[in-house]
């Protein structure tokens, strides 16, 4: 049987935090979908068509990882893609309370999907698209944290960056 999890989330914009979960669920598993939550309610910088376009070119070097959008309950969309996992990445402590929340009540919907934790890469561990954001649009430096693309794509929006 192929395993496959789900790696879900806003991906707005994707970072090497996010790569890097990628790269080592891939030795856990034999198919990762990345699934971009397509939510109209939710403020991104970044439309899904963008989304997908930085997460298709900075996870071209990695084969068995497959990009989609989903909406609605993620557990729904995770047995329909006939995947056992929902995989994500833990940082700090912060990130415990809401993500024990979720693997909860996702399993409480669906029993039979697990949620797979990996803990970030210790070099990734205070960073995320949110706070990338912010200091790329103060003109911060975030050029080690985001893949090409997206640092292109950030200047784009933010033209006092260095
Ligand atoms: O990267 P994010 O924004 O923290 O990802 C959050 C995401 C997309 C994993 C979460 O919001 C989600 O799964 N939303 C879909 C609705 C759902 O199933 N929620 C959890 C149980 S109610």
């Amino acid at each position: 049987m192929k395993r496959t999890a789900i790696y879900p989330g806003s991906f707005d914009p994707v970072t090497y935090g996010h790569l890097d979960i990628v790269e080592r669920g891939l030795n856990l598993f034999d198919k990762i979908i990345v699934a971009i939550l397509v939510n109209p309610g939710k403020k991104s910088l970044f439309t899904v068509e963008e989304r997908i376009e930085m997460l298709k070119e900075s996870l071209a070097p990695f084969s068995n990882v497959e990009i989609d959008t989903f909406d609605g309950l993620l557990v729904d969309y995770a047995a329909q893609m006939k995947a056992q996992a929902i995989l994500r990445g833990m940082r700090a402590v912060s990130d415990f309370e809401y993500e024990f929340q979720m693997a909860l009540m996702n399993r409480k919907l669906r029993r039979e999907i697990q949620t797979v934790f990996l803990m970030t890469g210790l070099r990734w561990i205070f960073t995320s698209s949110s706070i990338i954001k912010e200091a790329a649009q103060f003109g911060g430096e975030v050029n080690d944290m985001v893949p090409p693309l997206v640092h292109r794509r950030l200047k784009e929006k933010f033209p006092k960056m260095p």
